[in-house]
């Protein structure tokens, strides 16, 4: 086997998938991440195991050695947030767009064999159609769904001009272990997790009939490594959810079931950039990668509310 690259290896959803490409037996597994939002200690266990190399993926000269001749980037670094790109859109920018470029000019240079790109399900932006299939034309309507569709764009110009094989995945609201909610852009699921955990009320922006295709992070993980697997599918772009839509009303009913208790949530305005529903026709990718997710919305939070009181004490 030879050497994978993992860009935003230290993030959230990052670090799980170095240690899926570990536990697949990967041995040269190289991380970079410049520790901006994700963090050494998402590694920790592992941490001998790999390569990690703190660099900016906005720095050519840093990455493009650290790239060359890898089988697969898997390329996650990211600024992530939709109210963060609208509030301080420079760096997500300069991150999401500038530096998804300068990742595949280092891998077309460098003789990658193929880039998996973390796109995202906010691509599909306000389209009231549902589900969103792969087909639809895209409606970004933040900064952050501009910039994740630039990156795919930029992959498939990087495959028709110059022969790179790239995959773009559509992550839809990912969640689990190692979410960070520590942050004001933290994703929702990590905010309700440690609320329910600490027995708090959870803030929902708007009337809580938002809705989701929230997808447990090792479902995520497995279509990543089925994407970069994958025959004939080389500058296409699939969704990576796992086809079913919670309101966030309902996920917070399904935290106060599985907790055994009953903590009114406390309502804000909506937010603006926010997408009304979002839910994932997955069709394209069971056929084309064999994507398979595992977890019920339940499941998930379940394994999650583990993880953090383990991480607790
Ligand atoms: C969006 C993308 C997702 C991407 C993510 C990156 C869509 C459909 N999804 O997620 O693919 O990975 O950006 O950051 O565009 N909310 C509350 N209370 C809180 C926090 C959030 O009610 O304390 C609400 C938000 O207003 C929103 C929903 O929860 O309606 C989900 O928010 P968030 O977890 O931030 O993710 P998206 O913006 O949906």
């Amino acid at each position: 086997m030879g050497k994978y690259v993992v860009t935003g290896g230290a993030g959230f959803i990052g670090s799980a998938l170095v240690r899926g490409l570990l536990a697949a037996g990967a041995r040269h597994v190289v991380v970079i991440d410049n520790l901006l939002t994700g963090k050494e200690k998402n590694l920790e266990e592992v941490r001998s195991q790999i390569d990690f190399q703190r660099a900016d993926i906005r720095d050519y000269s840093a990455i493009a050695p650290l790239i060359e001749g890898a089988e697969v980037v898997f390329h996650l670094a990211a600024i992530p947030s939709v109210p963060r790109s609208i509030e301080d859109p420079v760096p997500s920018h300069e991150v999401n767009v500038d530096g998804t470029f300068q990742v595949l000019r280092a891998a077309a240079a460098g003789g990658v064999g193929r880039v998996v790109y973390a796109a995202s399900s906010s691509a599909y932006g306000g389209s009231e159609i549902l589900p969103k299939v792969e087909t639809m034309a895209p409606a970004p309507q933040s900064p952050y769904a501009v910039q994740k569709l630039a990156g795919e764009y930029y992959a498939q110009v990087f495959y028709r001009c110059f022969g790179l094989e790239t995959v773009s995945l559509r992550y839809f609201n990912v969640y689990g272990p190692r979410q960070d909610p520590s942050s004001p852009y933290s994703g929702v699921i990590s905010l309700f997790i440690r609320a329910i955990a600490e027995r708090r009320a959870p803030t929902i922006f708007g009337d809580g009939e938002q809705s989701r295709d929230f997808t447990y992070v090792e479902d995520v993980v497995d279509a990543t490594l089925k994407a970069a697997r994958a025959r004939g599918v080389a500058g296409k772009v699939y969704n990576a959810g796992n086809g079913n839509r919670y309101t966030l009303k309902q996920v917070w009913q399904t935290l106060e079931r599985i907790e055994g208790v009953e903590i009114a949530p406390v309502y804000g305005p909506p937010r603006a950039g926010d997408v009304r529903h979002s839910q994932a026709d997955v069709t394209a990718a069971v056929t084309d990668l064999g994507l398979q997710p595992r977890f019920s919305l339940e499941e998930g939070l379940r394994r999650t509310l583990e993880w953090w009181r383990a991480e607790r004490g």
